[in-house]
């Protein structure tokens, strides 16, 4: 089976007043991925969301979504798609079943696909208590049943977690990989937190300032960032000096600590002898395969400055 794009974007563009929140963006979202859309607290995730719904237009840029296009073909485009965005918006006065029941009527869908949609979330027992009294991760779940009533091909969630305790969290992911596994459904989730989608997720877009820096599958964001020589001394100016004059290239340094860039001829028992015949104490010289963590954390803020 060829893979094909769900989601397609090219260029995306989208500036309020001097912010460009979504900075020329090209998205790429394969058919049956669960697509994890990452990025720090105002890196232009939701305007993208907010974009990719019609919910305002671009400054510049297309979406295609199934292969439509918007604005053009959004009423065949929403028909497959179903989302929130933020924090979704429930009737607090009414019981859950009810808030089900204002969408369903609205799309025409028969009364037995509430009770479906109740059972994929987890909210059978629940749903005739009124949403004032849900807990927040309850309220989490119904409004995923209310993007899932239309029987959509695509998800697309905005930071789903946001505000969940660890058990909400984990019952979240583990609904999101039913949808994607079982029902063949794709998901494009929003977060701030990389550990919360590493492990759901089959690709990754990273966003910073409004500008993709990164986008593949969770291995390439590893293999794609560099390791690194990592040595501890008290004399990081000499040492460092004493490096960059041996060929070796200085990524950083700290007031202990020098950071080289490593390929496969640099040898750490080599370095450590250069620096012993130069008087310069070591205490620890290692390579250091970086987390996806601190990988997230590096390419986010680069971009901070
Ligand atoms: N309606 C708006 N008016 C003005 N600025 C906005 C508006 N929406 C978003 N922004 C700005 O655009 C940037 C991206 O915001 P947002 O898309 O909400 O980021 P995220 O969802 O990643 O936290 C932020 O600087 C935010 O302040
Ligand atoms: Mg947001």
């Amino acid at each position: 089976m060829m893979l094909t794009n769900v989601i397609q974007t090219s260029n995306l563009t989208r500036q309020f007043r001097k912010v460009m929140a979504v900075d020329h963006i090209t998205l790429q979202v394969p058919q049956g991925s669960i697509y994890g859309f990452l990025g720090p607290n105002g890196a232009g995730k939701t305007t993208t969301i907010r974009l990719l719904l019609r919910l305002i237009r671009p400054d510049e840029g297309t979406v295609r979504i199934f292969g439509l296009s918007l604005p053009q073909q959004q009423q065949a485009i929403l028909r497959k798609v179903g989302a929130f965005v933020e924090l979704p918006s429930l009737y607090p006065h009414l019981t859950g079943y009810e808030n089900l029941d204002i969408t369903r009527r609205l799309i025409g869908a028969n009364t037995q696909k509430i009770k479906d949609v109740l059972k994929i979330v987890n909210l059978e027992k629940d749903s005739k208590r009124l949403v004032r009294g849900y807990s927040l991760g309850m309220r989490q779940r119904l409004a995923l049943a209310l993007a899932l009533l239309g029987d959509p091909e695509l998800l697309i969630l905005d930071e789903p977690t946001n505000g969940l305790d660890p058990a909400g969290i984990q019952e979240i992911r583990a609904l999101i990989k039913h949808l994607a596994q079982e029902r063949g459904i794709t998901v494009f989730i929003s977060s701030h937190l990389l550990n919360e989608v590493e492990q759901v997720a089959t690709h990754v877009g990273i966003v910073s300032k409004g500008k993709l820096i990164f986008q593949g599958t969770l291995n390439q964001l590893q293999a794609e960032s560099e390791a690194y020589i990592q040595i501890k001394t008290n004399q990081t100016e000499v040492a460092s000096q004493l490096l960059t004059s041996n060929g070796f290239i200085v990524r950083q340094h700290s007031e202990n600590e020098i950071h080289l860039v490593s390929n496969s001829q640099v040898n750490p028992s080599i370095i450590t002898k250069l620096l012993v015949e130069n008087q310069i104490e070591v205490s620890q010289i290692s390579r250091v395969n970086p987390s996806l963590e601190e990988i997230f954390m590096r390419l986010t803020s680069e971009k901070e400055n």
